[in-house]
C-alpha cells in the first residue's frame, strides 16, 4: 500500500547539509498499522512529511495505492493536481492536532472538504458522520478550546478522514496525551483500520504504541531503517534491539563470571519446567533475575532473564539444551556475547 525505494532527504540550511533519510526502503501492507520507531532526530517526521509529498525527497520513489507520487510531483499543473488528489486520499493526524480555534469542531473536519470544492450540504452530512464515527456527535457546535486533549485528537482524525482516505499517517499523535487518552486513541485508530481497512503508517517513540495496536514495525536510527518486519518477526529474531525495547526484562549479572541469557518464549510454552530440567541436568544453580508475561500485536509473549555461573564458554552446552527444547535464546552479556554466540551458531552448524 505505501512503498518507499531509496528515499533520500538531504537539508540544506545555512550552508550545512543534514541528512535526514538515507536510502529507507518501506513496505507498508495495505490494512495494516505499521509503526515507525526511533530517537529523536532519527528520520522518522521526514520519512512520513516525505510520504505524503509534504516534503520533497532529495532522491528515491514514493507510490501510495499504487501511484507514484514522486512523478507526480513534477513541475508541471497538471501533475500538482493530480498530486493534489492523490494527497487527498492520504489522511494526516498530528502530534499538536493543528485545529484552527477559531472555527467550530464541525467547521475544522470541514475545512479539507471546502479545498476539495465539496458543496456545503453534502460537507455538513459528512463531518456529522465522521464526529459520530470518532465518539462526538455532541461537540459539532463546540470549539477547540472547549476541548480535552483526547477530543482534539479525536476532531483531528476525523477531519484527517474527510477525503476517504485509504492510508493514515500518524506523526506522535498520542505523544502530547496522558497514558488513559493515548489508549483510547490508540483503541480508535485500531477500530478504525479493522471497521474501514484504513492502513495506517504511524510515528512514535513509544514502544507501548507499537506493542498495543502494530502489525509491523521498523526502527529508524540516523535516518536509515535498521530492523523492519512483522512484530512477531521481530520478536523471533536472535539479538533484535527492536525485540529487546519491545520486550524488556530487567537484571543485571551478579558478578563478572556470570552468563545472562534471555530466553523467549510465544504462546502457551511453559519455560519453568525446562529451567529445571536444565538445572537438574547440567548440576548448575540458576538465578531468575527476571521475567515477564505480556501480549504483543495480540499474541502471548514471555521473556525470561536467568543467570548461569561462569562465562560464555562454560555454557554452551546447556544454552544449546535451552535452545533444542525450541526456546529463543539470546545471550544477554553485551560485551562478550555477540562474538562467542556467533560462534556457537557456527559450531551448531
Ligand atoms: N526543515 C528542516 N531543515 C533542516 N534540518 C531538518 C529539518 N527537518 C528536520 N531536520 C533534521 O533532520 C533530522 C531528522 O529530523 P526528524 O525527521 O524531525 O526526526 P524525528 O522525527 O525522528 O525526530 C534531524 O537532524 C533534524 O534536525
Ligand atoms: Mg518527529
Amino acid at each position: 500500500m505505501i512503498t518507499t525505494t531509496g528515499l533520500t532527504k538531504v537539508y540544506r540550511s545555512r550552508g550545512r547539509e543534514v541528512t535526514a533519510l538515507d536510502g529507507v526502503d518501506l513496505h507498508v501492507r495495505e490494512g495494516e498499522v505499521y509503526g515507525v520507531v526511533g530517537q529523536s532526530g532519527a528520520g522518522k517526521s521526514t520519512l512520513i512529511r516525505c510520504v505524503n509529498l509534504l516534503e520533497r525527497p532529495s532522491s528515491g520513489t514514493v507510490t501510495v495505492a499504487g501511484q507514484d507520487l514522486t512523478a507526480l510531483a513534477g513541475r508541471g499543473s497538471r501533475a500538482g493536481a493530480d498530486l493534489r488528489k492523490a494527497r487527498s486520499r492520504i489522511g494526516m493526524v498530528f502530534q499538536h492536532f493543528n485545529l484552527l480555534s477559531s472555527r467550530t469542531v464541525q467547521s475544522n473536519i470541514e475545512l479539507p472538504l471546502e479545498i476539495l470544492g465539496v458543496s456545503g450540504k453534502e460537507r455538513e452530512r459528512k463531518a456529522l458522520e465522521l464526529l459520530d464515527l470518532v465518539g462526538l456527535a455532541d461537540k459539532a457546535k463546540a470549539y477547540p478550546a472547549q476541548l480535552s486533549g483526547g477530543q482534539k485528537q479525536r476532531v483531528g482524525i476525523a477531519r484527517a478522514l474527510a477525503g476517504d482516505p485509504k492510508v493514515l499517517l500518524s506523526d506522535e499523535s498520542t505523544s502530547a496525551l496522558d497514558p488513559e487518552t493515548t489508549r483510547s486513541i490508540l483503541q480508535l485508530l485500531r477500530d478504525l483500520n479493522q471497521q474501514l481497512g484504513l492502513t495506517v503508517l504511524l510515528i512514535t517513540h513509544e514502544m507501548e504504541v507499537v506493542k498495543t495496536i502494530c502489525d509491523s514495525a521498523a526502527l529508524m536510527k540516523g535516518g536509515r531503517v535498521v530492523e523492519s518486519g512483522t512484530v512477531s518477526e521481530i520478536l523471533a529474531t536472535p539479538g533484535s534491539e527492536l525485540a529487546a525495547e519491545l520486550f524488556p526484562v530487567g537484571g543485571e549479572a551478579s558478578g563478572p563470571d556470570r552468563t545472562v541469557v534471555d530466553v523467549t518464549f510465544h504462546g502457551e510454552a511453559a519455560t519453568q519446567p525446562v529451567i529445571s530440567q536444565l538445572s537438574r541436568t547440567y548440576n548448575i544453580d540458576i538465578s531468575i533475575l527476571g521475567a515477564a508475561m505480556d501480549t504483543v500485536a495480540g499474541k502471548q509473549v514471555g521473556r525470561m532473564r536467568i543467570e548461569l555461573p561462569g562465562r560464555f564458554e562454560e555454557n554452551v552446552v546447556p544454552i544449546g539444551f535451552l535452545r533444542e527444547q525450541g526456546l529463543q535464546v539470546d545471550v544477554a552479556d553485551t560485551k562478550t556475547a555477540a562474538p562467542a554466540d556467533a560462534l556457537l551458531k557456527e559450531g551448531a552448524k
